[in-house]
């Protein structure tokens, strides 16, 4: 698979050399079928540890290398949406480089391809919740059901409906939303 992968991606780049639209648009039907349907999970243990303490570990695939960059310095971390959480040099150093390996553009996974290019032509945004395909997903869910929700509290706490984030699944199917077991009607 891989080696089949790497020269797709060599054809690719051979094919985006000739500039034309056309041979983009080739590429891109090439690679489709390779792509995974989620996202991928955390799986660095330093990450997991340090940015799931207070919430949901994201998986990095859920916002894009701008983002990133924005977000996990030095210089942003102790002030992290009202929160202190600031790093010591080393383990701000694997986590940067983890979230920066494993951004939405860098990932074929379906959920990540769908939030690079959403974010594609925008400021970095520094919240996954701003992301347009993102809200787009929820906007039919009720005040009631996300900040009026005691279980919830803000859309920011995916895991809170979505059963199995932390295996990197979102699909509307391993959706439970807490004290509201009737949300598709
Ligand atoms: C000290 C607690 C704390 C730690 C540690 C922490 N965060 Fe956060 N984070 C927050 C709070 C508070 C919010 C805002 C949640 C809300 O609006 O309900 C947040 C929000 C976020 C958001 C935006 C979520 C959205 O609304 O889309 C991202 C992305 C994020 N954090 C990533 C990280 C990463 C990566 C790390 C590890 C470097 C980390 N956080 C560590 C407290 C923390
Ligand atoms: C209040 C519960 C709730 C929270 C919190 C929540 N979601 Fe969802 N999410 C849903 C529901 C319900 C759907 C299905 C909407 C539909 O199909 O009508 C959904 C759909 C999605 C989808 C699209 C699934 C598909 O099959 O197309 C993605 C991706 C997603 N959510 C990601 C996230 C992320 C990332 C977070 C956290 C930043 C989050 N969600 C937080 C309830 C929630």
């Amino acid at each position: 698979m891989k080696s089949k992968l790497q020269s797709i991606v060599l054809f690719g780049l051979v094919a985006i050399s000739i500039e034309t639209v056309a041979a983009q648009s080739l590429l891109e039907a090439i690679v489709t079928p390779f792509r995974q349907k989620e996202i991928v999970p955390v799986d660095n243990k330093q990450y997991q540890d340090e940015c799931g303490s207070c919430h949901f570990a994201y998986p990095p695939g859920l916002l894009p290398t701008k983002s990133w960059e924005k977000m996990l310095t030095a210089e942003a971390l102790p002030n992290h949406f009202g929160d202190n959480a600031e790093l010591d040099a080393d383990t701000l150093k694997v986590i940067y480089d983890y979230a920066i390996a494993n951004a939405a553009d860098k990932s074929y996974y379906k959920r990540s391809r769908k939030i690079a290019i959403a974010t594609e032509k925008i400021e970095a945004p520094l919240r996954i919740t701003e992301v347009r395909y993102i809200k787009r997903k929820h906007h039919e869910l009720s005040e009631k059901m996300v900040k009026g929700n005691k279980d919830v509290k803000s859309l920011s706490y995916c895991d809170a409906c979505h059963t199995q984030a932390a295996k990197g699944v979102f699909d509307a199917d391993t959706v439970k939303i807490p004290n509201h077991p009737d949300w598709e009607d």
